[in-house]
């Protein structure tokens, strides 16, 4: 499945940008929330977020510090998926319990962090995102350990025996999307590859076809 960052969209056409990205078959749509502390950059709250008129599943992306009283307020945004950071609190688990069951729990890994840190939460989780880029920015390259890291958190899910999605986020684009589909995630998070610049429902459709292709294989 592909998730659709909208960090770099056109915010002052943002209706026509998500109409672009419905038309072209986006899974997810994407939110970064980047608080300016968790991470460099600033971005967006629950009222923006409840005010993207979407048919698109909201998939937020929590980059800030203490979500455990956060997160209620992106639940009633319309979250349908909801990742906080394993680094931005010291009760994790907590956080996950918090979550309702209406949303899928997410729980996500800076790169510098060891990927053992969600052994204790496999059993709470439902997804786990693996950053392929440190935080803050769009259109990083995608970092090279980031194939090691996924496949040591597939190996901890699989002990687990529950079913908890796999996710990347960061660094994907037209070109490295097939390979990195191959490196058995189930959600692929991908944003500047589809907006900056060029076409967007080409940039999608090409990146949604050449998974396709890999998997058919
Ligand atoms: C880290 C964010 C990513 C990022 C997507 O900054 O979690 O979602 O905006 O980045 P690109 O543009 O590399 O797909
Ligand atoms: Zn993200």
């Amino acid at each position: 499945m592909l998730s659709v960052g909208i960090t770099s969209a056109d915010w002052m056409h943002m209706g026509d940008e998500l109409a672009r990205i419905e038309h072209a078959g986006a899974d997810y749509l994407h939110v970064d929330v980047m608080d300016g502390c968790f991470c460099p950059q600033l971005t967006v709250g629950p009222q923006v977020i409840a005010a993207l008129k979407t048919s698109l599943r909201k998939d937020i992306h929590l980059m800030i510090e203490e979500p455990l009283e956060k997160v209620r307020a992106f639940v009633d945004a319309g979250a349908s998926v909801l990742t906080f950071h394993v680094e931005a609190t010291s009760h994790p688990h907590r956080v996950l319990q918090s979550l309702p069951p209406t949303v899928t729990r997410g729980v996500a890994l800076n790169p510098g962090t060891p990927v053992s840190a969600i052994e204790p939460l496999v059993d709470e989780a439902e997804l786990v995102l693996v950053l392929a880029v440190n935080p803050g920015w769009g259109g990083q390259g995608f970092l090279p350990g980031t194939q090691r890291r996924l496949e040591a958190a597939r190996e901890i899910i699989e002990r687990s025996g529950r079913d908890v999605l796999l996710g990347v986020d960061g660094g994907v684009t037209r070109e490295n999307v097939g390979a990195v589909a191959r490196m058995g995630v189930d959600l692929i998070v991908t944003g500047s590859a589809v907006f900056d610049g060029g076409d967007a429902v080409a940039n999608l459709r090409a990146m949604r076809a050449t998974v396709a292709a890999g998997s058919a294989n």
